[in-house]
Parts: C-alpha cells; sequence; structure tokens
C-alpha cells in the first residue's frame, strides 16, 4: 500500500534579489519514512526550510501539507496545522526553565494567553503533558534548571521538545547536531531514532554530518545551487558520482 504524503514540495523557486536560492525543487516525505535534506554550504537547504515553514512565500510553486495547500501560510497557522520546526542556531527562551521553554508551545496550542505576572506552570494539566514531552528527550531530571544554565547538547535537546510538545505530524530540524560535541551528537541520533519508532514523529532533517545523515534517514535528497541533484536511499546516494562531485570528494565518508 502507497504510503501517505505528508508533504510535498513542488516546483518551488526563491530569490532573493536577482539571486535564485532556489530554482525549481521538488521533493516529498512520506509517512514514516526519515527523509534528510542535505547539500553543501549555500545549496538552499534553510532558505527551503523556510519556505516550507512559512517563513517566506516563493516567488513560484506550491507548498501541499498533509493535501493541503499551505503556500505562504504564516508560520502559526502551519504549527496549528502539525508542521513542528527547530532552527539552525538554537532558538529557547534561556531566562525561562526547562519546563515553562515546553509550556510556552502547550499553552498557546490550547489557545491561552502566556500572562508573565503569573507563574507559567499554574495549569497541571499541561505542566504533565509537558514532562512527558521532557520525558521523551530526557530531560525530566532537568525540568526546573534555568535554560541559561544548560550546556549546549542539552539546550538543543529543550528546543526538540518545544518543537515536540504540540504533537507535531512532522518536525523539520535545521542541522540538529550542529555544534555538538560527539558524545551529545551520539544521544541526538539515537533520540531521533527512538522518536521516530516509538512516537513514530516524522522528521525532515538538514544535515552537514554525514555520519548522522547515513546513520538515520530512510532516503536522502541532495540539493546543490538550489536544485535536487539526486535523491535515493542512503546508499543509493553513497554510491552516486555526482553527488561526491558536488562534495569535492571528502566529506561523504561517514
Ligand atoms: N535572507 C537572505 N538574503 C539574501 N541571500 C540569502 C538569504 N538567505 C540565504 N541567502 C543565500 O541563499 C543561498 C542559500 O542559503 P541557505 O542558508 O539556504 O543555504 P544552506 O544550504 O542552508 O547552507 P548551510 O549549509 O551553510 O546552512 C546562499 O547563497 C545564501 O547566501
Ligand atoms: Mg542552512
Amino acid at each position: 500500500m502507497a504510503q501517505q504524503i505528508i508533504l510535498s514540495v513542488e516546483d518551488v523557486h526563491q530569490h532573493f534579489g536577482r539571486f535564485a536560492a532556489l530554482n525549481g525543487v521538488s521533493l516529498q516525505v512520506e509517512e514514516g519514512r526519515l527523509t534528510a535534506l542535505i547539500g553543501p554550504n549555500g545549496a538552499g537547504k534553510t532558505t527551503l526550510y523556510n519556505v516550507v515553514c512559512g517563513r517566506y512565500r516563493p516567488r513560484a510553486g506550491r507548498v501541499v501539507f498533509l493535501g493541503r495547500d499551505v503556500t505562504g501560510l504564516p508560520p502559526h497557522r502551519l504549527c496549528a496545522l502539525g508542521l513542528g520546526r527547530s532552527f539552525q542556531i538554537t532558538n529557547v527562551f534561556s531566562r525561562l526553565t526547562v519546563l515553562e521553554n515546553i509550556l510556552v508551545p502547550l499553552i498557546i496550542k490550547n489557545g491561552g494567553a502566556l500572562c508573565f505576572w503569573r507563574r507559567l506552570d499554574r495549569d497541571r494539566k499541561l505542566e504533565a503533558t509537558a514532562m512527558k514531552v521532557l520525558a521523551m528527550v530526557g530531560l525530566v531530571d532537568k525540568a526546573h534548571v534555568g535554560v541559561h544554565e544548560l550546556p549546549y547538547g542539552d539546550k538543543r535537546l529543550v528546543e526538540m521538545a518545544i518543537a515536540l510538545a504540540p504533537s507535531p505530524r512532522m518536525v523539520l530540524l535545521d542541522e540538529p547536531t550542529a555544534g555538538m560535541n560527539p558524545e551529545e551528537t551520539e544521544h541526538m541520533i539515537r533520540l531521533i531514532k527512538s522518536l521516530a519508532d516509538t512516537h513514530r514523529t516524522n522528521f525532515f532533517i538538514t544535515e552537514h554530518d554525514m555520519k548522522v545523515v547515513f546513520s538515520v534517514a530512510d532516503y536522502i535528497y541532495v540539493l546543490h545551487q538550489g536544485s535536487v541533484l539526486a535523491q535515493g536511499t542512503p546508499e543509493e546516494i553513497r554510491a552516486d558520482r555526482r553527488v561526491k562531485e558536488a562534495y569535492l570528494g571528502g566529506s561523504l565518508e561517514p
């Protein structure tokens, strides 16, 4: 039976002035198939994510999410439809505790306003949900620690938890292991795999670290100079001559 298409990017063009950052990109993310987007620096990966998550309205083309044309919808509308994302540069509320960071998206999802004159953790039901999300990423012990006190790897886990909190159908992760040490990277790889397997979270990730890509991805798209250069299983991508050339021969080996 054919798998459901979660995300379909159709012939998307994005320009910055006269520069074509995306030049007719088409790709799909299927339910249950952990999909990665790779490519050299400046290939257009983050730009494509910004188009998918509604930060940019493309000059041409469509973004279809769960069967619905969402091209140009603002990020908060896409989030409400089930699209989560984490950023290439860590994006958390440093002055709040870990738990409060997870409560923010839950309160917003439940239609509540953020009232900073009262404690964020007043609602016990939401707090219980937030603790479940923290358990998913292994941060229960640090629930009441200020995010600014955490090591870098844990901050990225908080970011992942913020993306997971509203129970999204798909999560975009832009370089989830960027800047991590080998131990933190290993932990993140295990986490992504287990969330995909156990919680059936659909991930669409970009990543420079080929060890990460080849160990987590079921399917890979290679972006080069704003166009899809190749697509296939990790084995097919590893063997693709054009891909090797695009990476100038070195970094494809995990
Ligand atoms: N807001 C912007 N204004 C102008 N040019 C931009 C803007 N954002 C990206 N670009 C350019 O578009 C191209 C693609 O950038 P993008 O950040 O999408 O690449 P990337 O594949 O994510 O790279 P990296 O691997 O370094 O994160 C680059 O040449 C970049 O300089
Ligand atoms: Mg990028």
